[in-house]
Formats: C-alpha cells, sequence, structure tokens
C-alpha cells in the first residue's frame, strides 16, 4: 500500500479516535453543566429529598397485608406514612429512589408522580438483583456469587450480569446491589453464598467483571459493597463487629474496592458492623479519606438498611437519629436507605450551619450524575421487553451453572455413572424443590426451574429407571421427618444406586425455614439438623451413594467425605441447577469448577483459609486433621492434567500443562507467589493470577504468567507498599494443595 494512501487511513483513524475522546469529554461537559443548572434551581429540601430513598408502595401494601409486627431486614411499612402521602412526598421531590419496586407498572406509577414535581427529576430505583433479577417471578436465576466464583470463569459471570441488567429495566430497575465483595473468611456467616470466597485477587477479578457487566452501555448500576470486613466478623455473625489490623484491611479487604472505584461504579454500600470501633456508616476515614481520597472514587454511597438508624440505636455512637445522621453525613454519606427521619433532621443540620450546604450539594452532585448516566432524563419510563427468562438468558445461566459445580470426590471414577445402574433412587430434602435457587431469589414458576430430581429423569440413559423417595416436609430443615427418612432408607434395598441431595435452605420466601443466608448465620457448619444421620444409613445400605451438596456457606462434611463414593458441591446453582448436576453426574460435561473458599472439616477449624501465616499451625490441634477438608482452587475432573516445572525468563513464568486423560476439559491455571523472606510475616502462599484453558484429550499447551511488582508487593513495617528484594516462590497448578502445585524461585534484586 503506498504512502499517500497510509497517510489518508492514518489521518482517518486519528480523527475519529479525536472525535470519540471528544465525545466521551463532550458527554461528561454536557452531563456537569445539566447537572450544576440543575442544582442552582433546587431548594434545600429537594436536594436532601434527592438522599432519601423509600420501599415502594407495593412493599410497604405486602407487609401490611402480612401484618409484619415492625419492621425487619428484608419486610417495611412506615407506621405514620400511609401511602397516599409517599405520593404526595414523591411530587414534592422529597423521594428520589425508591427499592423493592418489582413491577414495571409500579415502576412508572412512581416515575408519573416524579414528573409532577416542580423539577420533574427521575426517581432511580434499586434492587438485589444479586444472581439474576431474584425478585422478580419469572426472572432468570444465575448461580449465586459463590458457584459464579466457582467457575472462575470472569467473561460468564460478566454475561449473567449483563443479562441481568437487561432484565432489571425490563422490570423498571435501575440499580442492583450487587457485588457483594466481602471477602468471606468465616464459613459460619449465613451471606458466604453471596459472595465471591475467601480470596482477595479472586474476589477483586468476580467484582470487577460484575461490575463492568452491569454498567455496560450505562443500562444498570452497580453497587460494591458492604464496605467493609464483614465477611470476618466476631463469630461469623452478620453486623457483629470487626476489629482487624490496618494491615489486615488493606492487604485483604481493601483491594477489591480500589479496583472496583478504579472502574467506576456508580455506587457504593457501607457495611452494618463497626469497624475496630468506629461504625462504618459513620466511618470517614474508610468512606472518605481511603475510598474517594486515596481510591479517587466520585461515586454515591448508599446506607444499608437502616443502618443510619443504628448508629444511635444499636452502636450508640449517636444520643439520636439527628446525631447519627450528622455522623453519616458528614462521614461521606450520600443516600438514606430508607424511610423518614433522615430530611427533616439533615435540613435542620443546615439551617444550623453544623452541616455546610456544599456538602449536600456533593452528595446531590453525585446522585443525579448517576441518574444522568443511566438516561433517566431522558426517558424515566420502562417498557416492558421480551428478553427476560429468554432463551439466550437460560442458556447462560446452564452454562455458568455447569462450570459453578465443583466435583470434590470420585472414588473409583463411578461417575460418570454407567448405564448399568438400572434402578436410581433420589431422594434428601434439597432433590425436588426451589432450595438450588439460593438466597435473594423468590420462589419462582414451577417450570421454570430444574430440580435435581428433575433433572435426574431426564438426563439418565434410556432403560435407566429414577425414582424420587421423599422424605416428608423437606422446608424446615431442623425437624425433617425422621419416620419419613428411615423409610426413604428402606427403600434402598430396591435400587443399585442411590443419590441424595443434602445441605441448606436459603430461600428467602420459606419464612422461618433457613438454615442460611442473610441473617442466618449458625455456630455449627456441620448439616442442619438430622441429615448427616440420614446419609449414614444410606451409607449403611451397602448400595453406592453420591451426595450433591446444596448450599451457600461451606459444610464440614468430613464423615460423608470419607464414606461416600461420589461428592459433588453443587452450592446454589440456580434455575437449571438440576440439569447441570444431573448432565454431570452423567457425563455430558467434564466438570472444571474450582473452590473458591476453603472447606473446613468443622466449626473449630474455622480459620482454615490457604493463605495463612506461616505460625498458623505451629502447633495444630491434636483433635482433627490438619488439612481442611478440601482446599482453595481445588476441583476434580473426569481427565487429568500434569503439569512440567516452571521455567523462567526475566519475569515471565512458562509452565507446559497436558491434559493426560482421554477427554476433552477445562483447567484453571493457578499461579501462587510466596515471598520466602520478608520484614513482616507474609502468607504461605497467595492467588495473583489465574488463566482458563481448553485442552483436548493428550493435548498440551504452554501457559505463561508475567510477574509484576504488584504481585510481590506488600505493606512493609511503616505500611508502604513495596516490593523487597530477595527471593520468591512462585507456584504454578490446578489447586492451592501442594501436591498439585510446582513451583521456580524468582529473585529480585536490590
Ligand atoms: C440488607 C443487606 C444489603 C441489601 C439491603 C437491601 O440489609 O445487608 O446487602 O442490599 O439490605 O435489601
Amino acid at each position: 500500500m503506498n504512502r499517500y494512501i497510509k497517510r489518508i487511513i492514518a489521518t482517518a483513524l486519528s480523527t475519529v479516535v479525536l472525535f470519540s475522546v471528544l465525545s466521551a469529554k463532550e458527554i461528561d461537559t454536557k452531563r456537569d453543566k445539566f447537572v450544576e443548572s440543575l442544582i442552582s434551581k433546587m431548594t434545600l429540601e429537594e436536594k436532601v429529598g434527592q438522599m432519601c430513598q423509600y420501599v415502594g408502595i407495593e412493599h410497604i401494601k405486602e407487609a401490611d397485608a402480612k401484618k409484619i409486627a415492625a419492621n425487619n431486614d428484608s419486610h417495611a411499612f412506615y407506621k405514620d406514612l400511609p401511602t397516599d402521602s409517599l405520593i404526595e412526598m414523591v411530587k414534592r421531590g422529597e423521594i428520589g429512589s425508591f427499592l423493592h419496586v418489582v413491577t414495571a407498572e409500579e415502576a412508572n406509577k412512581l416515575q408519573g408522580y416524579a414528573m409532577q414535581s416542580r423539577l420533574k427529576i427521575p426517581i432511580i430505583i434499586g434492587i438485589d438483583a444479586i444472581h439474576g433479577n431474584g425478585l422478580n417471578v419469572g426472572a432468570t436465576i444465575y448461580p449465586t456469587p459463590i458457584g459464579m466464583a466457582s467457575s472462575w470463569n470472569t467473561d460468564l459471570v460478566k454475561q449473567s450480569s449483563k443479562e441481568t441488567a437487561i432484565e432489571m429495566r425490563e422490570m423498571g430497575a435501575h440499580w442492583t446491589f450487587t457485588p457483594n465483595i466481602d471477602i468471606a473468611r468465616d464459613a459460619r456467616w449465613g451471606r458466604v453464598g453471596e459472595t465471591f470466597g475467601e480470596d482477595t485477587y479472586l474476589v477483586s477479578m468476580m467484582g470487577k467483571a460484575s461490575i463492568e457487566g452491569f454498567e455496560d452501555n450505562n443500562l444498570t448500576v452497580a453497587c460494591a459493597k458492604h464496605l467493609v470486613g464483614g465477611g470476618e466478623s466476631i463469630n461469623g455473625t452478620n453486623a457483629a463487629p470487626t476489629d482487624i489490623s490496618e494491615r489486615t484491611l488493606r492487604e485483604l479487604h481493601l483491594p477489591p474496592y480500589k479496583i472496583a472505584a478504579e472502574i467506576g461504579v456508580g455506587t457504593m454500600m457501607t457495611a452494618h458492623n463497626e469497624l475496630n470501633g468506629v461504625p462504618c456508616h459513620a466511618n470517614k476515614m474508610l468512606m472518605t479519606d481511603i475510598v474517594r481520597g486515596e481510591y479517587e472514587w466520585d461515586g454515591f454511597y448508599v446506607s444499608d438498611w437502616m443502618d443510619i438508624e443504628r448508629l444511635s440505636t444499636l452502636h450508640r455512637t449517636a444520643e439520636n437519629q439527628k446525631e447519627a445522621c450528622f455522623q453519616t453525613v458528614m462521614a461521606g454519606m450520600d443516600m438514606h436507605m430508607h424511610g423518614p427521619n433522615f430530611l427533616e433532621p439533615v435540613v435542620e443540620l443546615v439551617n444550623e450551619g453544623r452541616i455546610p450546604e456544599s456538602r449536600i450539594d456533593e452528595s446531590v452532585r453525585r446522585i443525579l450524575n448517576v441518574k444522568y448516566n443511566l438516561g433517566l432524563f431522558d426517558n424515566p419510563y420502562t417498557k416492558t421487553g421480551d428478553k427476560t427468562f429468554s432463551k439466550a438468558h437460560k442458556n447462560t445461566a446452564k452454562q455458568l451453572a455447569r462450570e459453578s459445580i465443583v466435583l470434590l470426590k470420585n472414588s473409583d471414577a463411578i461417575l460418570p455413572l454407567s448405564s448399568s445402574y438400572k434402578r436410581v433412587m433420589v431422594t434428601g430434602p434439597n432433590s425436588n424443590n426451589q432450595t438450588i435457587l439460593g438466597d435473594w431469589s423468590t420462589l419462582q414458576p414451577e417450570d421454570n426451574i430444574t430440580t435435581i430430581y428433575e433433572g435426574l429423569k431426564r438426563v439418565a440413559p434410556s432403560g435407566v429407571t429414577v425414582d424420587h423417595i421423599g422424605i416428608g416436609q423437606t422446608d424446615r430443615f431442623f425437624d425433617l421427618d425422621l419416620n419419613a427418612m428411615d423409610k426413604a432408607v428402606d427403600k434402598a434395598s430396591d435400587y443399585d444406586l442411590i443419590v441424595v441431595a443434602v445441605g441448606e435452605n436459603s430461600i428467602r420466601q420459606v419464612n422461618g425455614a433457613r438454615t442460611c443466608g442473610e441473617n442466618i448465620d449458625r455456630a455449627s457448619i456441620a448439616l442442619p439438623g438430622e441429615q448427616q444421620q440420614f446419609v449414614e444409613k444410606l451409607v449403611a445400605s451397602g448400595k453406592p451413594v453420591v451426595v450433591v451438596l446444596v448450599n451457600g456457606r461451606p459444610l464440614g462434611v468430613e464423615w460423608i467425605s470419607e464414606n461416600c463414593n461420589a461428592l459433588i458441591e453443587a452450592w446454589e446453582p440456580g434455575s437449571f441447577g438440576g440439569d447441570a448436576v444431573a448432565e454431570l453426574i452423567y457425563g455430558e460435561f467434564n466438570p472444571s469448577g474450582k473452590l473458591p473458599i476453603t472447606i473446613p472439616r468443622s466449626s473449630g477449624s474455622i480459620s482454615a483459609y490457604y493463605n495463612y501465616k506461616p505460625s498458623t499451625f505451629f502447633h495444630p490441634v491434636v483433635d482433627q486433621k490438619r488439612s481442611p477438608l478440601y482446599p482453595f482452587g481445588f476441583g476434580l475432573s473426569y481427565t487429568s492434567y500434569s503439569y512440567s516445572v516452571p521455567t523462567i525468563e526475566g519475569r515471565d513464568v512458562t509452565v507446559t500443562v497436558k491434559n493426560s486423560g482421554d477427554l476433552d476439559g477445562k483447567e484453571t491455571v493457578q499461579l501462587y507467589i510466596r515471598d520466602n523472606f520478608s520484614q513482616v510475616t507474609r502468607p504461605v502462599m497467595e492467588l495473583k493470577a489465574f488463566k482458563q484453558i481448553e485442552l483436548g484429550a493428550n493435548e498440551s499447551t504452554e501457559v505463561t504468567f508475567t510477574i509484576t511488582d504488584n504481585m510481590l508487593s506488600y505493606y512493609n513495617l511503616d505500611m508502604e507498599k513495596v516490593v523487597e528484594p530477595g527471593k520468591f516462590t512462585i507456584m504454578v497448578g490446578g489447586s492451592s494443595r501442594k501436591e498439585d502445585l510446582k513451583s521456580v524461585t524468582l529473585v529480585v534484586a536490590k
């Protein structure tokens, strides 16, 4: 191509680039001008109105109907505020946001009231669309985040978020209170299933993928939560105090927020708990100094549910609601979740001169920026579409379910199941119900769900009989029907093999029956109720037993692990979880899931996480094996992979991975690093990178990682992030287990 033509192309390209840069710049300028002009017209009440969020009117009616005695963590109503007054408040511009609005019809009604206000500022509607728009009947339900993380497939997680965003907008919601990027360091916590697990790097990558999915093309806005440390609270109970060092805070808990800030997440939510004596909702160091100052984040904060009130009613750092409002706004809070007793005190505080109006303008600006980016000023109304529960979304949910399931044990390669097992018994409390949906999902239409039994019925080869043997009621796991379970055990002799689905129940709708989920923390991580005994009796029948776990938190199923023939960790795999479990059992796909969290042997070894400090097990306990039940990063395949000893050239580490079996498969190659000697103690290993590769039978491939300074750095004695010269052990393999890793030494010169 001659030089002349090249120059024309180069000019054209640079014009396009310049235009696109200008257009991005122009949009911001256009938005800023619009927002500043709007703020200049607003009264103080209208400004603070933008900082007020209420629950939806239908939600209130439902709470009334259910005669909910008082506000609780998932239902609310406003005692002295009839819904007509709420509508008048919207028309006066005193409410800027709603949550728990789950129909397009109600969303449009609320927007209509807002369009009658003086300045016609649209409402932003938030919802907990954690793994699909689960509070909406008819939504596509994807695996819960712990399962998403088990796939290690950031692209697929991003895709599921994009699809959830589409389904949210079809329902009239614009803002999801996800991703939960808490670092889960205590298996007793009921919300582990909502997190991406125990590892800072994996949580960061999954949080990033989720945010990018939701905020793609500004379709919806995400919410990085809960800032910070709820996954390491005392006793593992939700909202209990977290008391950790600044070093642990900065090494483990804050990095996912730094990345979320860097990619410009639209909102963040502060945590229920106090952090080192200061409630997160009044924590200026966290909210303003670190996240806004150091990370340069300019989105808006929303409080968690009634946590501003709790500064006074629970933490007692404020003597009354007005002082609580003062503390939280001055710490950096932008929006109150939820209800009255915020607008008036804040207006008073501004009129008294205790809160500068400029501080209110900051919050209003951040909130209006998000509403502008969402396109709500152009069109606040939603138009229902036909993408909810569409074929494309269902396919993604099923593929993610397949990749989220972790095969933990497969003795004598009993799986994939041979058709020689002619009569298969399916039983257990999670074998034929909607517990596979997990928390933050309402009960879905039966036709939209495939239970484990239904999946096995569909997938089993012809000539194989699959029978479901019930065990009575399976809502309340703590009082299962012992007689019904014994009757089921008696039937075992009629079958060649048993599939038993046990675990937990996180379904929010089935009140009083949950064993896991938000505010359902347990002192024990054993199977709830008599499930363990039930499995023991099934194993005692002498028939081969395949155990499927459906659960949010890790379960210390040591006896089952040692005595069953196969053990499958399905987590809460969503709408098509039953299909995915059945297809794994019958070998329709080769499992690739890997644990994003350590499975402890019991509640006595909760701090079993893989990236422990060198002295942690200097004197291991005497009444339990030292190793975890299953380690971080572990998961079996129906094939096997072998790794060469890594080579190192400069900062590039290369390993050859071979699929030594006769089945194609997907392997997650993990890279861990240890700083061999350091000024401050360092973990024995830390995940710093991972790559997923597809390998055909007997194929091999080279995988190269580039070791960056960021991977080698840590906070030294002076809390400065440094890379110290010296030796680092670089480990590469298919899990964090020693026997799965090959290593090489990297020397960093002075
Ligand atoms: C709850 C949860 C939070 C959720 C919010 C709104 O208390 O802590 O994660 O987003 O309320 O439902």
